[in-house]
């Protein structure tokens, strides 16, 4: 399927987990992509798998000139810019009242900065190129799961953030709609062994009763945003979740 040919895209957090199955999967749709991430290693493994279609940017997203360089690279490489996909985020789990300042700078900086600084950046491009942003909300935000403050506060931050941006870019056909996945990746897989009940609760109340694979249930999804098969889709939240969450 070649619904995203001569697209360029930027993914962040592009090189591993969910991202880089995005990375994977939109070029396989005919895109390029330029992967931001701060783990080089993975970002160089992404490149040797399509060194045509993908460029990596060894880069922490939380940085302003980061997302103002991923929008010039890609102008560089490919000679424009028609979608964005805020994937990556980090943060630390632990009970409210322990959250350190520097926990709560490392979500907002990661999740919601980023996002908002690479929306900034990439917005003059997206709006000669009709374009499309994909943002990443959680089911652990929706739900208030314990011990995800931080991490909550910053995706309920970016769905805001991302209503918005629909709202006032509408005019200028640019799309912004909201993620919200299930996935078994290995920072999952890491959560699943810190904490197995909490796992084991989530896992039983899928109604698809499984977490998702990364490229065949999430990275479709998000395809399907960046493409015209959505063109009259915005300011939404999809959960690719199995139907966990169901929104109304
Ligand atoms: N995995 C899930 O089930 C799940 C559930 C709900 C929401 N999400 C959201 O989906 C997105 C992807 O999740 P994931 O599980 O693949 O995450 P992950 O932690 O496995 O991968 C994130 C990627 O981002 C990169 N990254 C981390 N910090 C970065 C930074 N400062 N600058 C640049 N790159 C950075 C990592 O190196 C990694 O390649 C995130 O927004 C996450 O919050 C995931």
């Amino acid at each position: 399927m070649e619904n995203l040919k001569d697209q360029v895209i930027i993914v962040t957090g592009g090189a591993s987990g969910i991202g880089g199955a995005i990375t994977t999967v939109l070029t396989q749709r005919g895109a390029s992509v330029i992967a931001v991430d701060i783990n080089e290693e993975a970002g160089r493994q992404k490149v040797l798998e399509n060194p045509t279609q993908i460029v990596f940017l060894n880069g922490d997203v939380s940085k302003e000139s980061v997302a103002i360089e991923a929008v010039k690279l890609a102008l560089s490489t490919f000679g424009k810019l028609t979608g964005l996909v805020n994937n990556a985020h980090a943060s630390r789990q632990k009970p409210l009242i322990e959250l350190t300042a520097e926990d709560w700078s490392l979500s907002f900086e990661t999740g919601f900065n980023a996002t908002l600084n690479f929306m900034k950046a990439a917005y003059p491009e997206l709006k000669k190129s009709k374009g499309s942003v994909v943002n990443f909300g959680s089911g652990a935000a929706l739900n208030g799961q314990s011990g995800q403050a931080s991490y909550a506060a910053a995706k309920e931050a970016i769905r805001g953030l991302s209503r918005v941006a629909a709202t006032e870019w509408g005019k200028d056909n640019i799309r912004v709609n909201v993620v919200c996945p299930l996935a078994l990746t290995e920072g999952v897989e890491k959560w699943k062994e810190s904490s197995p009940e909490q796992y084991d609760q989530i896992a039983a109340h899928i109604p698809l009763s499984h977490f998702g694979d990364p490229k065949k249930d999430i990275a479709p999804i998000v395809a399907f945003l960046l493409s015209d098969d959505s063109q009259y889709m915005t300011g939404q939240t999809l959960m690719a979740d199995g139907g966990d969450i169901k929104l109304r």
